[in-house]
């Protein structure tokens, strides 16, 4: 349970909000390069933080975030012409560069010099590692580019993924950190009592604080065996990784040396980006497309899954074709895609936001508490001047999660020291 302010503290993103500030201290993904394929291509829409934008690749491949609003008489720029290193509003046909200056203003007379003194906002871009990411904050505060492990791994040891998610971005960062459900919300095949995650159902869960965020573990006691330690990262503000190595498939364990994450980055207080990073652990063995495909399909993002916008096929408009039978006989959910499972009870919590101060937590809930402690600390630290943790890009870049067995008695955090480093 938490306290209404402080629900409202942590779910609010717009410009002013205290959590719409600390995002605005960590570079963040803005769209996949993916999005602006060309030089010259189409300008893409882009909200943020509760802010419209406009995104384009000019003609020299350089990447312009700017305000969405021409500062003309506020046209949408989406519309605009991408021409000759620059982004031409249709309206009247002003145009900017990818700093935001205005660089041509054709309806005022030859004379006039109007357009120097004309700019419009625009946010710093980094491309790396198939995203466009962007630092909204005050210029004096940017922290150094953003070095996650996986932005280093090489492109066929990687895959990165986008999708929409209609609910507040904690409700969905809090999905991402709650290792107990997917004995439950993804069991999908509920006649298999061996499954790894329906052996043991409940996992003691310890968390140890650094200075990027924390790093958890959900142990789960196999009795006769080994325990199954799932090893996680919460890098702040919105990023989790785990280890994704022990896959337990039709009643069988398969091992694939592999690490996969997501990283949420809220649209506005209603919605959210899901970005969805899988690379390989190891450089020796990279990804088949035939790998990714299935792990995308898996996953809910099969192509056939997907509807323009990075959106889902399903959705809360059909009840994410709930199949009731598959419900009773098959899966725990009757919902097919991982993700679509976490989705359907994401988004259909209350709005624009879940009401935290009705919430019963238990001690499977202890990774959700110490993110909220933590971002709650990093607003108040924000306020007060200091550099919010985890911004510093020397603090994230050397940690990956894991998932193992290990021997009873043995500390993970010792034991799992060595997996848990980055390796790229
Ligand atoms: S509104 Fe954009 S040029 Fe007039
Ligand atoms: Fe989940």
């Amino acid at each position: 349970m938490l306290k209404r302010e402080d629900n409202e503290r942590l779910c609010r993103v717009g410009p002013g909000t205290p959590m719409g500030e600390l995002f605005r201290r960590y570079w963040i993904p803005a769209v996949l390069s993916e999005e602006l394929p060309a030089a010259d291509c189409p300008p893409v829409r882009v909200r943020l933080l509760g802010e419209d934008l406009v995104a384009f690749r000019d003609t020299n491949g350089k990447v312009g975030l700017l305000d969405a609003y021409c500062p003309h008489r506020r046209a949408h720029l989406f519309w605009g012409r991408n021409e000759e290193c620059g982004l031409r509003c249709v309206y009247h046909g002003w145009k900017f560069d990818t700093n935001g200056q205005c660089l041509d203003t054709p309806n005022e007379p030859p004379t006039s010099d109007f357009k120097h003194s004309v700019k419009l906002k625009a946010y710093p871009v980094y491309e790396k590692a198939g995203v466009i990411w962007t630092y909204m904050g005050p210029k004096e505060q940017q922290p150094g580019y953003p070095d996650y492990e996986w932005m280093r791994a090489p492109e066929n040891c990687r895959n990165v993924s986008k999708t929409f998610e209609a609910c507040n971005w904690l409700q969905a960062l809090e999905g991402g950190i709650d290792t107990s459900h997917s004995s439950f919300a993804h069991n999908n095949n509920i006649a298999d009592k061996n499954a790894l995650r329906t052996r043991a159902t409940a996992p003691k869960l310890e968390v140890v604080k650094t200075d990027y965020g924390f790093k958890y573990a959900g142990i789960r006691d196999l009795k006769e065996d080994n325990h199954y330690v799932r090893a996680y990262q919460f890098l702040m503000p919105a990023q989790q990784m785990r280890g994704a190595m022990i896959r337990w498939t039709d009643g069988k364990m398969e091992q694939f040396p592999s690490i996969a994450g997501h990283v949420w980055v809220p649209i506005d207080d209603a919605n959210v980006w899901v970005y969805n990073i899988l690379y390989s652990s190891d450089v020796h063995i990279p990804f088949t497309p035939e790998f990714v495909k299935k792990h995308e399909k898996d996953f809910g993002r099969g192509e056939e899954d997907m509807l323009p916008g990075y959106k889902l096929v399903r959705n809360p408009s059909n009840d994410y074709l709930i199949d009731r039978e598959v419900q009773r006989t098959e899966t725990f959910t009757g919902i097919s895609g991982i993700n679509t499972q976490d989705y359907a009870l994401q988004e259909t919590m209350e709005q624009p936001f879940c009401d935290r101060t009705k919430e019963k937590l238990g001690t499977a809930d202890t990774a959700i508490i110490a993110a909220r402690q933590l971002l709650l600390e990093a607003t108040r630290d924000v306020e007060a001047g200091k550099t919010p943790r985890g911004a510093d890009p020397e603090t994230h870049s050397r940690v990956r999660g894991c998932d193992q067995f290990l021997p009873k008695g043995v500390d993970w955090k010792e034991a799992l020291l060595e997996e848990m480093t980055a390796k790229f």
